[in-house]
């Protein structure tokens, strides 16, 4: 894959916020940036970005898989990270994704036939008092995520999809 002028530059940017012997720094900021043009970062990208820093593919590879917001396949229009993690499984977490998945018909981690939702389960988004707790496209954290809230909030992200 080759990176395109305007990427480049864009990695250039990011690459000048370190010293020059350490501009591998710039690995997260690179990958947010395919992932904001493309909606996920492949090998091939991975590659990319592994050249233009000077580092293994293998260093790359292991960020993007360490953090669960880099999408390592193409999502769906609406990404939903239902909190699993141990203080949200107290507080329903697992029965808020079990929810989502059945409304949805989807298994974790699925997208739906029309590509408007991924649902994954997510690690502790540090909101654990507003349990259950989801984050919608790695930017809108909602909280206190019950049934009816959460039906609420796929009817309107359906809409949403719909009108567009
Ligand atoms: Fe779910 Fe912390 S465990 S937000």
């Amino acid at each position: 894959m080759t990176l395109s002028p305007a990427t480049e530059q864009r990695f250039a940017r990011e690459v000048a916020k370190y010293p020059a012997d350490q501009k591998q720094s710039a690995v997260m900021a690179c990958l947010a940036i395919v992932q904001q043009e493309q909606g996920y970062v492949s090998a091939e990208a991975e590659n990319a970005i592994a050249a233009y820093l000077g580092m293994p593919p293998i260093a790359v590879h292991e960020v993007t898989t360490f953090y669960n917001m880099y999408n390592q396949q193409p999502v769906g229009k609406f990404k939903l990270n239902v909190c699993t993690n141990l203080p949200c499984q107290l507080r329903n977490g697992q029965t808020a994704l079990d929810h989502v998945c059945h409304k949805l018909g989807v298994e974790p981690y699925g997208t739906t036939a029309d590509g408007v939702f991924t649902v994954q389960p997510s690690e502790c988004l540090g909101a654990c008092a507003d349990a259950p707790v989801m984050l919608v496209n790695d930017r809108e954290m909602l909280s206190f995520m019950t049934e009816p809230r959460l039906d609420e909030l796929l009817d309107t992200l359906k809409a949403d999809a719909a009108s567009k």
